[in-house]
């Protein structure tokens, strides 16, 4: 998608450890015109797809997530990350994720009410690294009696393993601006 690679070359920064850095309009300030393009651009690709729900994790996939779902006039999801006091009496579908950015596993949840079985759901997150969030949520949607009908990414960092591990598990994944490397202070797309 070329508004979202030359926003990337705009306004993106890049960090030490191939990390980019997106808070002026994905992370933190977020660019609400870019999203509602970014769902109009998913509803385009997985537009032939039956879709009942789009599921993300809070905190930056929900902005994405939720421009794909108005396009789909569907319901958006998103995993919370902890277990608020709220959902503590209620049954949830859980999927522990291992961040390698962190170092750290986390547990992301979804009340057992919000995803069923014959739900067909796509996926939606900002980054694609390592592959682990999305695993978590597919887990959820399958231990739900759903299926995942597809993966939209907003960058996917192509030099880490995680668009290899989605497909190596029968995932169909659309990333809207593929990064081959950062180097020398560049971002350079596949
Ligand atoms: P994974 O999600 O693909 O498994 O990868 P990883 O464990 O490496 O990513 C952990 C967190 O770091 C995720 O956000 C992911 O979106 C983010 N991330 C990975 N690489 C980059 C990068 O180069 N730039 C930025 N800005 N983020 C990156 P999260 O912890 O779920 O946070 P959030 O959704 O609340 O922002
Ligand atoms: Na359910
Ligand atoms: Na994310």
């Amino acid at each position: 998608m070329e508004l979202l690679k030359e926003t990337i070359l705009e306004r993106g920064q890049i960090y030490p450890n191939n990390l980019l850095k997106v808070d002026s309009f994905i992370n933190h300030q977020i660019d609400p015109m870019l999203m509602a393009e970014i769902g109009k651009e998913f509803k385009q690709y997985f537009g032939d797809r039956e879709v009942t729900k789009v599921l993300t994790i809070e905190a930056s996939g929900i902005a994405p997530a939720m421009t794909t779902a108005f396009e789909f006039q569907v319901p958006m999801v998103f995993a919370k990350k902890t277990l608020p006091s709220t959902l503590m009496k209620d049954k949830v579908y859980s999927a522990d994720v291992f961040s390698f950015t962190k170092n750290v596993t986390s547990k992301v949840v979804v009340a057992e009410t919000l995803l069923n079985k014959g739900d067909k759901v796509l996926i939606v997150d900002d980054f694609l690294a390592n592959g682990e969030a999305v695993l978590g949520l597919k887990k959820l949607i399958e231990d739900a009696g759903g299926e995942v009908v597809g993966v939209g990414i907003l960058i996917e960092k192509s030099f880490q393993p995680g668009r290899q591990k989605l497909e190596d598990n029968g995932l169909d994944v659309y990333s809207l601006a593929r990064i081959k490397s950062i180097a020398d202070g560049k971002v350079t797309f596949k």
